[in-house]
């Protein structure tokens, strides 16, 4: 859009510049993506050889791929951003089959930013509900559990997890610097319940594990969603920071990335003022940078921020009551892929959205704000394909299959576009060839993937 283009005819010049200079601050060239690609593999290098790097890439004691043989019956806990979600596994004995009971239980606000009992207790309560109304056997011998934390943790091993911090607006005290599954285990057992923790799972690493269980060719696990992180499993003799492990060399083993924190040394991801707004308002600000530029938690908030400013700054919603648009995170990113998504020649859609927001938009505010939203996930997909080419140029491969986790990834047919076009772009596939990296939706992380993993680490004692 520039000043005075035909199709926005009615734009106020002051909408338009502003407009114009966020579309520009926001795009990534084909250049751009490949230095950050190129910087975004040797930070994952990195990450592999020392314990402080930027970029953590946590072990995750998980080694090789389960073989189909897996079975027995295991309960899983995913703590999600939004909800608690609990299910029985029952892995059965013919290859692959399985059976799932779930259950899910909204985490209360309170509980995000509360106390570490508050959260741990909730946990357990929800727990012993699901127990209760599945009659799960309070049998003498405990069930074995997955917990899966999807936050970056230190594991000494698969039963052990010291927070580093905490990401996707969480904030629970007394939790960060200790060991997760040492607070919950005390909770379990004073409230008695018939579990025993034998995984500690990040989403990511539930996702690959379940992703290969059914699609050999996944190499790569990835959540694209509240935030966004990837996983793969790299040759123990490549992962510096372990050589006294005792694995046997060649054992491969899952490596968490928590790539979230990628470039929180602003080196080269291009960020303008609405990220550097985004992160100060931000829980933890000068964390997970990239992260904040691409994941869901955060691209609803961008967008809000343009609205605010494009009000303030040029005059746009002049006729309206902009007091909702003025909270803080009111816009989730739903609302954003909504907006990108709405087909319809009046933009009917963002009409209705907006009016919840007690706007009554005019025809330019409404082109305007689907210029906005599509502006902000071109740039989130344009990123977030970077992370995966990283991985495969630091793993060499040049085939494979990425097993995708997340609302923002499965319920947003632009995004799964756009993503992929920048692969081919950053990868230089040639026109007309097909996909060599292809991203398949991969659903069951949480609860299949977790429950091999509780299966392998049993496996594996
Ligand atoms: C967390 C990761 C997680 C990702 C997706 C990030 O904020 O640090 O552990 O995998 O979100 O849920």
């Amino acid at each position: 859009m520039t000043v005075g283009d035909e199709s926005y005819g009615n734009v106020p010049p002051a909408v338009a510049v502003e407009v114009e200079m966020i579309k520009n601050s926001f795009s990534v060239d084909k250049d751009t993506l490949r230095k950050i690609t190129g910087h975004f593999a040797s930070q994952l290098e990195k990450g592999l050889a020392s314990y402080d790097s930027e970029i953590p890439m946590n072990v995750t004691w998980v080694t090789g791929y389960p073989n189909g043989k897996e079975s027995g019956s295991y309960i899983t806990v995913d703590m999600g951003g939004t909800n608690l979600r609990v299910c029985q596994v029952v892995l059965t004995e013919e290859p692959g089959g399985h059976n799932v009971a779930q259950e899910k239980f909204k985490l209360p606000d309170n509980v995000r930013g509360g106390s570490a009992d508050e959260l741990w207790g909730f946990i357990a309560d929800s727990l012993d509900a699901f127990l209760r109304k599945y009659t799960v056997k309070r049998q003498s011998e405990k069930l074995p559990m997955a917990f899966t934390f999807s936050y970056p943790v230190t594991q000494n091993n698969i039963r052990h997890g010291i927070l580093q911090r905490w990401t996707k607006g969480f904030d629970v005290s007394g939790v960060e610097g200790y060991d997760v599954i040492e607070q919950l285990e005390q909770v379990l057992q004073r409230k008695n319940l018939p579990v025993t923790i034998v995984a500690l799972v990040n989403d990511t690493t539930g996702t690959l594990i379940a992703g290969a269980y059914k699609d050999p060719e996944i190499k790569i696990g990835c959540i694209f969603s509240t935030g966004c992180n990837a996983a793969y499993m790299e040759d123990v003799d490549s992962i510096p920071k372990i050589s006294k492990s005792g694995l046997r060399p060649g054992t491969e083993i899952a490596i968490n990335t928590e790539y979230g924190a990628f470039d929180n040394s602003h080196h080269v991801l291009p960020r303008t003022q609405f990220d550097h707004t985004v992160d100060k308002e931000s829980t933890r600000p000068g964390q997970q940078t990239y992260e904040k530029m691409v994941a869901g938690h955060y691209v609803g908030e961008l967008m809000r921020l343009m609205l605010v400013h494009l009000h303030k700054r040029a005059g746009m919603f002049s006729q309206s009551d902009c007091s909702k648009l003025n909270c803080n995170n009111a816009f989730d990113s739903k609302i954003l892929a909504a907006i990108d998504e709405d087909n319809t020649e009046s933009h009917t859609g963002i009409r209705d959205i907006l009016k919840r927001f007690n706007i009554d938009p005019t025809p330019y505010e409404l082109e305007v704000c689907a210029i906005l939203a599509e502006t902000i996930c071109t740039r989130a997909a344009r990123l977030y394909a970077c992370g995966i080419a990283a991985i495969c140029q630091k793993k060499r491969i040049q085939r494979c299959h990425v097993g995708v986790d997340g609302s923002m990834f499965s319920n947003y047919s632009k995004f799964r576009k756009r993503a992929a076009a920048t692969l081919r772009e950053i990868l230089n596939w040639p026109d007309g060839s097909e996909d060599q990296i292809l991203l398949c939706p991969a659903e069951d992380g949480s609860s299949i993937g977790a429950a091999l993993i509780a299966a392998l680490s049993l496996r594996s004692d």
